[in-house]
Formats: C-alpha cells, sequence, structure tokens
C-alpha cells in the first residue's frame, strides 16, 4: 500500500514546535522529511525539559517521528552549496526560524526559486505583515494576541492561555494545508508557490465565533453568556468561564471523589430538547410543569441555581456514571479525562491516537499519533532520527562522494 505523500521530498528546517508539528503529518503521510540541523546542537528541543539525561527529549522525540535528520552548518560556504543541492533535490522547504533568518544566510524566496522554481516555500512566523512582522513569538504570545486569551478565563478574572497548543501545532495544522494545496496547483502549473502561516492569524482563526460574538454585541447583550442578564457587558467580548459558546447553556459540575481527585468533573449541556429527561434523572421532574422553570427563556436567568441541582445529583455519581446515564438520554455531555485517562485508554490505542515507540536511547515512550486518519494510507509511526543520523546516507543521495562528505564534516560544514 503506497502512503499518500510517496515520493513527495521536504527540506526540513524547522525547530520548537510549530513547524516540526507540519513536517511530522506530512512524514506520516509518506513524505520523506530531511531535517536540517546545526552541527554539534541541532534542534534546541532535543535538549529541553529533558527527563532523562543526555537523551533526546521528549519534547523533541514527539514532535519528529518518521524524519530523517542531516546536520549542516548553512553559514558555512560548503554548508551553503550543499544546502543549495537539497534545495534542488526537493519539493518542499518548511522553516520557522525569525523573521529574515534564511534571506541573512542568502536563501531569500527570489534566490530558492532561481534554484528550483518547483519548490514550495512555506514558512510559519509570529505575525503576518504589519507593526510586529519582525517580533520572535512562542505559543503563549500567539494566545494572547490572537485573540484566545482575552476570552478565555473566569468572568471577573485574568486572562488565561489555554494548555492547548493552539498557536503552535494549530499553525502547524494550517501549514501543513498551504503545502498540500501548493502542490496540488502545483501539478497544474508546474510552478512552486510561497505559503505563509502566521501564528496570531492561526489562533484567531479558532477564535472565529467570538468575533462574530464581538459583531453581536453592538446589538444587544449575549443572552448566551453567563454575564446575561445578571451582569455587565463592556465594549469588547468578554470572558465567559465554562459557559457553552454554542447556545446551549453547559457547565462543569463536580461529581463523586472531587474532593481528592482534580478531574472528578463533567461537562454537562442542558439542550433544550433533552431537558426534560434530564430533569427527571436528577430528581426535579416538578421543574416541567412549572412556567417559572419549564421553558429556557424562563431558566436563562436561573442557570447557576440549575447547574447546582445538577451537581448535586452528579457529586453521588462519577464522572463515568454520570456519562453513561446521561448519554441514552441524549444529554451532551463529557467527562474531564486526565491525560494520566488518556494515556491509558484503551480505545485510543487501539485507533493509533496513542502510540507506544521505541527509542534506541530512551527506550519505550508513549506519543500523540496522526489524528487524521485515512483508509489507504494509514500512518506508521516511527521514531524520532538521533542528530545527523542520516547525514552520509542523505549526502550521498544528492551526489557527494565519500571524499567530499569527509571533507565537509572535517571543516565543520556538517
Ligand atoms: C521560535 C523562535 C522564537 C526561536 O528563536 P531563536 O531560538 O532565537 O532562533 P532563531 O529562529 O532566531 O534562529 C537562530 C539562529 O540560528 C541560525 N541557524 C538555524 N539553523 C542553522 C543551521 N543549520 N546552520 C547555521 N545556522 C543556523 C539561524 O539562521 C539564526 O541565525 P541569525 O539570528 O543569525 O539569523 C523564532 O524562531 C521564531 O519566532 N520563529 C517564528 C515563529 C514560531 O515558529 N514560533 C513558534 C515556535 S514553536
Amino acid at each position: 500500500m503506497t502512503k499518500a505523500l510517496e515520493g513527495v521530498r521536504i527540506l526540513d528546517m524547522t525547530h520548537v514546535q510549530s513547524g516540526p508539528t507540519c513536517t511530522q503529518l506530512l512524514a506520516w503521510f509518506g513524505a520523506d522529511v530531511i531535517k536540517v540541523e546545526r552541527p554539534g546542537t541541532g534542534d534546541a528541543t532535543r535538549g529541553q525539559l529533558r527527563d532523562i539525561p543526555d537523551v533526546d527529549s521528549l519534547y523533541f522525540t514527539m514532535l519528529n517521528h518518521n524524519k530523517r535528520s542531516v546536520t549542516l552548518n548553512t553559514k558555512a560556504d560548503t554548508g551553503k552549496e550543499i544546502f543549495t543541492k537539497l534545495i534542488e533535490h526537493c519539493d518542499v522547504m518548511v522553516e520557522n526560524f525569525a523573521p529574515g533568518a534564511l534571506d541573512r544566510m542568502g536563501f531569500t524566496w527570489e534566490r530558492i526559486q532561481e534554484i528550483n522554481p518547483r519548490m514550495v516555500y512555506a514558512s510559519v512566523k509570529g505575525f503576518g505583515p504589519g507593526p510586529y512582522e519582525d517580533c520572535k513569538v512562542y505559543e503563549n504570545v500567539a494566545q494572547c494576541t490572537g485573540g484566545s486569551a482575552s476570552t478565555t478565563g473566569e468572568l471577573d478574572g485574568f486572562p488565561m492561555v489555554t494548555g492547548a497548543q493552539i498557536g503552535d501545532t494549530g499553525t502547524g495544522l494550517n501549514l501543513a494545508l498551504g503545502i498540500v494545496t501548493a502542490l496540488f496547483h502545483r501539478e497544474r502549473s508546474g510552478r512552486g508557490q510561497r505559503v505563509t502561516c502566521a501564528m496570531q492569524d492561526g489562533v484567531l482563526n479558532l477564535c472565529r465565533v467570538k468575533m462574530r460574538d464581538q459583531q453581536r454585541i453592538a446589538h444587544g447583550p449575549l443572552k448566551e453568556y453567563p454575564q446575561y442578564p445578571n451582569g455587565e457587558f463592556g465594549v469588547a467580548v468578554p470572558r465567559a468561564g465554562n459557559a457553552s459558546g454554542g447556545g446551549q447553556p453547559g457547565w462543569i459540575v463536580k461529581c463523586k471523589g472531587w474532593e481528592s481527585d482534580p478531574d472528578a468533573y463533567i461537562y454537562v449541556i442542558t439542550q433544550a430538547a433533552a431537558f426534560p429527561a434530564f430533569a427527571k434523572v436528577i430528581g426535579h421532574e416538578d421543574w416541567l410543569e412549572d412556567p417559572e422553570w419549564s421553558t429556557p427563556e424562563a431558566r436563562l436567568p436561573k442557570l447557576e441555581q440549575v447547574f447546582d441541582e445538577i451537581e448535586k445529583w452528579t457529586m453521588t455519581k462519577t464522572k463515568f456514571e454520570v456519562m453513561e446515564i446521561l448519554n441514552p438520554l441524549n444529554v451532551p455531555c463529557g467527562p474531564i479525562l486526565s491525560m494520566k485517562e488518556l494515556a491509558e485508554e484503551p480505545s485510543l490505542r487501539a485507533t493509533g491516537t496513542v502510540v507506544e515507540v521505541d527509542h534506541p536511547e530512551r527506550g519505550k515512550y508513549l506519543t500523540v499519533g496522526n489524528p487524521i486518519k485515512l483508509s489507504d494510507s494509514p500512518s506508521e509511526v516511527k521514531r524520532s532520527p538521533l542528530l545527523g543520523e542520516h547525514t552520509d546516507e542523505i549526502l550521498s543521495e544528492i551526489g557527494l562522494s565519500a571524499d567530499e562528505v569527509a571533507a565537509a564534516k572535517a571543516e565543520g560544514a556538517v
């Protein structure tokens, strides 16, 4: 069975998280991803947040599966010559350096096109053109500047960042889509093109519904927000705690064991259609006949009380028992699953969403596999490369003799 992207060669100049997420995904789909790393050190994440001394960190291994590693000093003359051959050899080049880093090496987009007009050249930057285009950016900066932090958090609390890496991994996903789209276009046009994704844009795209609400505010209060009707709205979309964004009231409530287990909670949504069954199961059949409670409009100003009553019931059950009882009643709900529970969940192992990988230096570890499943091109997750593991093999593939490789090594170019 051939892989969907078999035959596509990717020159991977990425580091940290956003870029590596993108190229890892393309590698899972079968592309040959050649990761270019600085001799001696490589991607800085190899050494960051290490759990085992002198062994590539999980940060690195979990973002660089299925790739090959070549070391190359792209600032040295010989390194630049080799890099030029790699550009000729590959279909796609991906980078997420600080703005201007590749230009400073002498590899501008114009130069890359001269070397290989079919090249798709893809970059992640923190910001698009504008006042901040030269800034270096990490995950939380993107979350703050893309609208996520201002709309996340307790009603009267600080702006909050989320644990989901929406700026880094989120933008890496956008970049992967841009690359395959440009490759598809190249099939017809014969030419490559530039793909750029800004992390601010990626986060804002994920906050689309909040931009929707920003415009709705001009026409009256946002009735699905907990500020309505008892609180006040300002000029911008407020933080809404754990309220459901979809117009159906939802909240996180405690379950049995919450006193000692920080994840003994469940998210419940009191969707109008399922409310009668929900009310009955929590012992509030009385609400159904009472005009003070029977309609969504009547309940809206009293949602806190509704969820307090629901919580009295959920606290008598585990989050999994609540899930089992509510699901047949069509009540949308979801237990708060810890990372430990997710790591141990058999169904996620069965689908390859959580995978155990063996590494020659660290031994077995868990990783998150490909979240996108193709029926004819299933992903096989292979370990990340050691620094420079494939240098000789890759340099030979692009035409360097054994003597040339040895000379390049001797002068520190690889
Ligand atoms: C992530 C980021 C903040 C890290 O910044 P940093 O650690 O200072 O690293 P830089 O990207 O500036 O690169 C450092 C230098 O290494 C050089 N370098 C990288 N690989 C090299 C190689 N193989 N050979 C020689 N030099 C190399 C770069 O050219 C750059 O040199 P320069 O500053 O002289 O131009 C920055 O790269 C960035 O803003 N990237 C874009 C946004 C992004 O992707 N952020 C999310 C990361 S998860």
